[in-house]
């Protein structure tokens, strides 16, 4: 279980986050906003990378508000991954282990969850885009986390390759039984990977039925240039 309760965030006087709450179970939770709206800086409350100016987060039974990131058990891939280039696909997962957090258990599963048991020899810079974020992931769920946030974590990624790969994501996920935070700015994304939806939008969260109900809490929310409808 991942709880954030009444969170608020400022940059020089400007909010970003108003009482911002949410409850996250077991399930694949997308948060669609526009950019700019905030939705990194959520994520990097919830990691512990970011303080908010007032409110909770919990994960799992614990409060976690003042700990430091290494202590949260958090997984988290931010918006642009960046694996160790000096070091193989093996030594990259095995760095989310750092903190004596995670087992030799949990890399094996990870590796065989996203099937990347024949690159675990090479260097990240001779894979494809797909397999760097697998990788990414994989560094992430490495430590056991109690929970996953994953910020866009396919945004550098071309369109076919994304769609290739997020339904692989999802079932990852999924086996992981996880409460997992997916940020993203595009609702053909968030439906195609997520099971509850919110919308950021001036700082408060919505809760929607579906993807496609974003783009109206967006137009509501007096949001000029929305994400092309594909
Ligand atoms: N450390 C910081 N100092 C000052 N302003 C910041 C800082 N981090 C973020 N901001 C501002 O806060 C707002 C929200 O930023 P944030 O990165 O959380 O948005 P986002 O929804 O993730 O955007 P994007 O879709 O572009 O990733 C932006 O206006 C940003 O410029
Ligand atoms: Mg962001």
């Amino acid at each position: 279980m991942l709880k954030v309760e009444k969170v608020h965030k400022k940059f020089q006087a400007r909010p970003v986050l108003q009482e911002v709450s949410l409850t996250v179970g077991p399930e694949i939770r997308v948060i669609i906003g526009l950019n700019g709206g905030g939705k990194s800086t959520l994520l990097k409350i919830i990691a512990g990378i970011v303080a908010a100016d007032a409110g909770r987060v919990w994960i799992g039974e614990r409060d976690v508000t003042g700990f430091s990131s290494e202590d949260r058990e958090v997984g988290y891939v931010p918006q642009h991954p960046a694996l160790f280039r000096h070091l193989t696909v093996r030594e990259n997962i095995r760095y989310g282990l750092k903190n004596g957090r995670g087992s030799a258990a949990m890399v094996d599963r990870v590796i065989a969850l996203l099937a990347l048991a024949e690159v675990l020899e090479k260097k990240p810079e001779v894979l494809s885009g797909g397999f760097q974020s697998r990788v990414s992931l994989a560094r992430a769920l490495a430590s056991g986390p109690k929970v996953m946030l994953l910020d866009e974590p396919l945004s550098d990624l071309d369109l076919a390759i994304k769609e290739a790969l997020l339904p692989e994501f999802k079932r990852v996920l999924k086996a992981l039984a996880l409460p997992v935070l997916y940020v993203t700015h595009d609702p053909w994304e968030a439906g195609l990977v997520g099971e509850t939806f919110s919308v950021l939008a001036q700082g408060n969260l919505f809760q929607i039925e579906s993807a496609a109900e974003a783009f109206e809490i967006m137009k509501k929310n007096g949001f000029g240039s929305l994400p092309a409808v594909r």
